[in-house]
């Protein structure tokens, strides 16, 4: 059956595993430049009404390695919500493409979207989740012997989107999942009782934490992310900067952790801000594996979305 992928919570601990197993199976015939056409004829429209480099570049290249092919609908090209409603573009794509990569504002964009087309629809980012970053993220992890049971993982700064789809599938996972953020800057705490309640299922345990040392203490890898999203004002970034500068990953903090800790950034970093280029640049870092993955994760995504995936 083909389905939507709009929300972190959607895949079970065994599907994300089977996804990592096919992801690391693909991955590795890319690089020996064996490519499978299963989409043969498939073309996605990407509605982003964001910017991006990782996300639009990985669809599409994703997209091309498979047989098919990415139309790319900018910020500025269709204006979803203002030139044309969210149905009135579903219902107009729908006869032409065979899924829907968008990334947007508002959450219920993408689950309009999805509501009016018949086609599967991928949520790319919004600002309540990104779980396609996640997905990529927990890939990275397990390929480098970090999974679900052995894994304790600490997310610094601001509880916003990408935190949220960390700490969603890493409590679905089993992870020790820490969300360390300044006071009044934590996850949504719809979110954080969610995931209580998939920790409880799977063993994981999730901790929301303004102290820095209990929060990074004995953890396998730090993650960070911008201290002001996409969303957010400019003035609300300036604010911030005070507010987070003691959460800043640095040489000092990265050594609570366990010794060889891994770095992690969704990208795009805003290098000696939320972490400096010491950390960035250093051996323990994993921000650009994880921007490789987003590619090999991605295409699992599409597959699995259009119920393509066992044509692999
Ligand atoms: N991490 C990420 O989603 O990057 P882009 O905003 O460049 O797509
Ligand atoms: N939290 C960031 C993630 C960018 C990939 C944002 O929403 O801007």
């Amino acid at each position: 059956m083909t389905h939507d992928y709009l929300k972190s919570n959607f895949y079970t601990k065994d599907k994300i595993l089977s996804l990592f197993e096919v992801a690391k199976k693909v991955k590795n015939e890319v690089k020996q430049r064996q490519l499978r056409h299963v989409l043969d004829g498939y073309v996605s429209a990407m509605i982003f009404q964001k910017p991006s480099l990782r996300t639009r570049c990985t669809f599409d290249i994703g997209m091309y390695q498979l047989g098919g092919k990415a139309i790319y609908l900018g910020p500025s090209e269709i204006s979803l919500g203002v030139r044309e409603s969210a149905y009135d573009i579903a219902k107009n794509l729908e006869r032409w493409c065979d899924i829907i990569v968008a990334r947007v504002f508002a959450q219920k964009y993408v689950e309009d979207l999805a509501q009016a087309s018949s086609i599967p629809v991928i949520n790319a980012l919004s600002d309540d989740e990104h779980p396609c970053q996640a997905m990529a993220d927990y890939f990275t992890l397990w390929e480098n012997g970090l999974s679900s049971s052995n894994l304790a993982l600490a997310y610094i700064g601001d509880g916003n989107n990408v935190c949220v789809s960390l700490m969603l599938i890493g409590a679905i996972l089993g992870c020790d999942f820490r969300a360390v953020c300044p006071k009044g800057y934590e996850p949504d705490a719809k979110y954080v009782d969610e995931a209580n309640e998939y920790a409880k299922l799977s063993g994981g345990k999730v901790t929301v934490t303004s102290d820095i040392q209990e929060g990074i203490t004995g953890t396998d890898a730090i993650y960070t992310d911008t201290w002001a999203s996409m969303h957010h004002t400019e003035e609300e970034a300036r604010e911030r900067f005070s507010i987070f500068l003691p959460y800043q990953v640095n040489k000092k903090l990265l050594e609570i952790a366990k010794p060889g800790a891994f770095a992690m950034h969704c990208l795009p970093a805003h290098r000696n801000e939320e972490i400096t280029d010491e950390v960035m640049d250093s051996k323990q870092s994993i921000v650009f594996d994880e921007a490789e993955n987003r590619l090999h994760m991605q295409k699992m995504i599409l597959l699995d979305c259009l119920d393509k995936i066992d044509s692999l």
